[in-house]
């Protein structure tokens, strides 16, 4: 049975070619929720003033939902039925434009009435737009409390180029009030892109032309901090992959 070897990251160790859009099939077998998880306070609603009744949460490219999952139970403390925050309603809607990895979701979550999944691609504007701001719209919200984007940004960068990459910024942003991103850094593309290579496929369409490289988490920063009203709040480390978990809040 094939095993894959957990330090090395998923450009490295992933096929690129077979997912082109970073939508691995058994992606949480090498990259378990708990790498994250492990580095998000399970008392992060609390801390920023989330503590009321009810809490949306988007969590965009889903992918199968594992860590989706792992992160409502992390944060709605669903494990302490009797304690104060059972009161409170924690809502997930995740999203991904792999249909197939979508299903899987689907099937096997564990919170259907508090957790959905829908194919979106989120770079699908007006599409996307209207489907968010439909679900938030039901609840009588004005936009979700919490947006978390974790390990996408690199492959919106990569497939659709660098005004695309700043527009699933700028999107993210006008649909949040707090956004927890974890944005590849330059070397991961360097690796999908070598990769695809070695696979003789023609490299992704637009790599060789991205002129916003070099410290990702620095430029996206600077484009939510400048261009969105959002400003970083706190910097949760970096993961076992390298990655800093940032969160940005509206200011
Ligand atoms: C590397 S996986 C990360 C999965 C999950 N966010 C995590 O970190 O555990 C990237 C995911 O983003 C999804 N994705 C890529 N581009 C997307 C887009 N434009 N809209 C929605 N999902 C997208 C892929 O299908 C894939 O499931």
């Amino acid at each position: 049975m094939e095993t894959h070897v957990p330090h090395v990251n998923e450009e490295e160790n992933e096929d690129p070619g077979a997912a082109p859009y970073g939508n691995f099939i058994n992606y949480y077998t090498f990259n378990p929720p708990e790498n994250r998880l492990s580095l998000i306070p399970e008392t992060l609603l609390e801390n920023i003033g989330l503590g009321s009744e009810l809490v949306l949460i988007l969590d965009v490219g889903c992918n199968s939902g594992d860590l989706s999952v792992a992160l409502y139970k992390h944060l709605s403390h669903e494990d302490a039925p009797g304690s104060d925050f059972s009161k409170r309603e924690v809502y997930l809607l995740g999203c991904d434009l792999d249909q197939d990895l979508i299903f899987r979701a689907q099937n096997s979550n564990p919170f259907p009435q508090n957790i959905q999944f829908i194919p979106l691609d989120i770079t699908d504007d007006p599409e996307s737009r209207i489907v968010l701001e439909s679900y938030f719209g039901r609840f009588g919200c004005p936009r979700f409390h919490l947006c978390t984007c974790f390990a996408v940004t690199m492959w919106v960068h990569l497939n659709h180029g660098d005004a695309a990459l700043l527009s699933l910024l700028s999107r993210l942003a006008s649909l949040c009030e707090y956004l927890l991103l974890e944005a590849q850094p330059w070397k991961c593309y360097r690796s999908a892109a070598r990769r695809l290579r070695k696979l003789g496929r023609s490299d992704f369409d637009h790599f060789k032309t991205l002129e916003i490289r070099g410290d990702m988490a620095a430029h996206a920063r600077e484009h939510l901090e400048k261009q969105c009203s959002m400003e970083l709040v706190q910097s949760f480390g970096n993961t076992t992959w390298d990655r800093s978990l940032l969160l940005f809040k509206r200011r």
